[in-house]
C-alpha cells in the first residue's frame, strides 16, 4: 500500500565486518555468475564455457540471488574489518584505506555508500532476468556490469590510489578472486582476470 512502508519484522545485527561479508558471502557468489560464460583452452583447444543444464542455471541464480539480496546487509552498520585488522593501510604508499578512513566516509556521505550497494543490486536483478530468458549473450554483459559495480564500490571505499597503487591491488584481487578461473585457464572476459601471470 502506498505510504505504508513495511517496517523491518524484527531487529537486525551484524555477525561479520564488512570485509569477511565479502570474503565469505559476496566474493563466492559472484564466482557462479564471473565463471558462467567464458572461453577456456585446454591443450590448445578452445572451449566455451556456457550454461547448458538445468543445474548450470540454477548456480547462476543462486549467485545472483545471494549477491542481490546479500549487498543489502551492507545497510546494516557493522565494522568494516575484524577487530585488530588495519587493512594494508599503513606506510607512504599504502594502497588500501583503513576501517577508520572508509567508515568516515561512509558517514559523511551515506547516499553515496547506498547507491553503490543498489548498483550491484541492480546487475543481479538484470542477471535474474537473463536466467528466466536463458540470455547467454546477455551474460558476457553482465559479467562485466557485475565486474564495474564491485570495481566502482572498492575505488571508492577501499583503495582509492594512484592507477600504479590500483595496478597492485588488481594483482591482488586476482589472486583473491581469481583464483579458479586462472587453474583452467579462463580468458578474461572482465578486467579482474587480467592479466596473465607468467
Ligand atoms: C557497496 C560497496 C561494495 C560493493 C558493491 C562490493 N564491495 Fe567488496 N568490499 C567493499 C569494501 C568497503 C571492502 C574493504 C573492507 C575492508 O577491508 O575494510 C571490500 C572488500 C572486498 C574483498 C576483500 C576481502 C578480503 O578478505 O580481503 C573482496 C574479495 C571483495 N570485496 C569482493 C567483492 C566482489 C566480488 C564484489 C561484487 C560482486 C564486491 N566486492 C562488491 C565494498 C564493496
Amino acid at each position: 500500500m502506498p505510504g505504508t512502508a513495511p517496517a523491518l519484522l524484527g531487529d537486525m545485527k551484524p555477525v561479520v565486518s564488512v570485509k569477511e561479508l565479502m570474503h565469505d558471502m559476496i566474493d563466492p557468489a559472484s564466482d557462479f555468475v564471473f565463471d558462467a560464460v567464458g572461453t577456456i583452452i585446454i591443450n590448445n583447444h578452445r572451449e566455451e564455457i556456457q550454461p547448458r543444464t538445468d543445474a548450470d542455471w540454477d548456480r547462476i541464480r543462486f549467485g545472483a540471488v545471494t549477491m542481490a539480496e546479500g549487498v543489502y546487509l551492507l545497510k546494516i552498520p557493522r565494522p568494516f574489518t575484524p577487530p585488530g585488522d588495519n587493512n594494508n593501510s599503513e606506510g607512504p604508499e599504502a594502497p588500501e584505506l583503513s576501517p577508520a578512513q572508509i567508515k568516515a566516509k561512509v558517514d559523511m556521505d551515506p547516499v553515496l555508500w547506498n547507491a553503490k550497494i543498489e548498483a550491484l543490486r541492480n546487475v543481479n536483478l538484470e542477471v535474474l532476468e537473463l536466467v528466466k530468458k536463458k540470455d547467454i549473450d546477455g551474460l558476457w554483459q553482465a559479467e562485466e556490469d557485475l565486474d564495474q559495480a564491485c570495481e566502482n564500490c572498492h575505488v571508492e571505499y577501499w583503495y582509492p590510489g594512484e592507477p600504479a597503487l590500483l595496478r597492485k591491488l588488481d594483482r591482488r584481487l586476482e589472486e583473491l578472486y581469481g583464483k579458479r578461473t586462472s587453474q583452467i585457464g579462463m580468458e578474461p572476459p572482465s578486467s579482474k582476470k587480467e592479466p596473465p601471470k607468467k
